[in-house]
């Protein structure tokens, strides 16, 4: 059966320069691509579950501007219900601004986030969940969004027994509230470093870490490890599931989005944790060996090949 996982979260056109180094402060370099796509963690996350092939519904704030009708073009093709999908009068799209640095040393990024209609997303817009939530199987949500939204989405999930999804990036504060309502939590390491105190860098710390956020009431802790791989707990043991190179890295935007969509997306079909992460890792291979955000996020027979060329017999079928 495929699984139904609802997002709420946010939606940005990326704009992204490509140089051979990051630029200094008070420095005017110049650099060497330009390219635009539709991102955002929210949107990425809804676009890679689609094309993985869950029945995803997205659910967030757009403006009335050319950026907003781009972004919802993206999310239709890939097959995500938009019908949920509100707009602002009066604020535009959300964006962001990505640098890429590309050099024999390897390729890096940074991001700055203009919210924007984001921003706008209210917790009367999502107060109709209380009586819809019950008809996904996962909520998946980041921090792009009022927190105050994530927390009353989270609580009708949780009140409704569906499963939640907490990517806390980019890193803020997560209200006890919210924690309180997660099943899952996936921070990379210095999103998990911020809310526990401990930088995730070794074998201890990584139990370390992964302990305290379960003491803080989630039950699934996932963090990602960036080159390494990522850890994962349900409380019994922990699983370390190395990252799969496919190709040179070309553009690590998105990359996590991918590896979360691909998880949920995976996990919610029915495979184990320990599969469900070498799915997502192998998703996440591909998505950085190519440009930009959703351009970049694959699809099944995609992801099934590359799995089948390395060796993994993991089957994620969803009809
Ligand atoms: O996680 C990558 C995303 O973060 C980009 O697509 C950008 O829009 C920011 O939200």
């Amino acid at each position: 059966m495929k699984p139904k996982i609802l997002v709420v979260g946010s939606m940005a056109m990326d704009l992204t320069v490509t140089s051979e180094r990051f630029v200094g402060e008070g420095e005017m370099i110049f650099g060497n691509g330009f390219s635009s796509a539709p991102g955002g963690k929210g949107a990425n996350q809804a676009v890679q579950a689609a094309r993985l092939g869950a029945e995803v519904t997205m659910l967030g704030k757009l403006g009335k501007d050319d950026f907003g009708l781009s972004l919802i073009e993206s999310l239709k093709q890939s097959g995500v219900n938009t019908e949920k999908i509100l707009f602002s009068e009066n604020v535009s799209t959300g964006v962001a601004v990505i640098q890429i640095q590309k050099n024999d040393k390897g390729t890096e990024n940074k991001i700055i986030v203009i919210k924007g209609s984001n921003n706008e997303l209210t917790v009367d817009d999502v107060a109709f969940l209380e009586n819809e939530i019950a008809d996904y199987n996962m909520v998946i949500l980041q921090h792009e969004i009022p927190q105050e939204v994530n927390c009353r989405v989270a609580d009708f999930a949780k009140a409704k027994g569906v499963l939640v999804m907490l990517n806390p990036a980019p890193s803020s504060e997560v209200p006890k509230e919210l924690i309180s309502c997660l099943s899952y939590i996936c921070p990379n390491e210095h999103e998990a470093s911020d809310i526990v105190g401990i930088k995730p860098e070794s074998e201890d710390s990584i139990k370390q870490a992964i302990e305290r956020l379960h003491d803080m009431g989630v039950d699934n802790v996932l963090i990602t490890l960036g080159k390494v791989g990522c850890a994962f707990s349900d409380g019994t043991k922990i699983i370390n599931s190395p990252s799969i190179d496919v190709a040179p890295v070309v553009d690590p935007t998105a990359a996590g989005d991918s590896f979360i969509g691909a998880f949920c997306t995976a996990l919610s079909s029915g495979v184990s944790a320990e599969d469900a992460l070498i799915f997502a890792n192998c998703t996440a291979g591909i998505t950085v060996s190519r440009m930009g955000a959703q351009t970049s996020l694959p699809t099944i027979s995609e992801v099934s090949s590359v799995m089948k060329e390395k060796g993994y017999n993991i089957s994620v079928t969803l009809d």
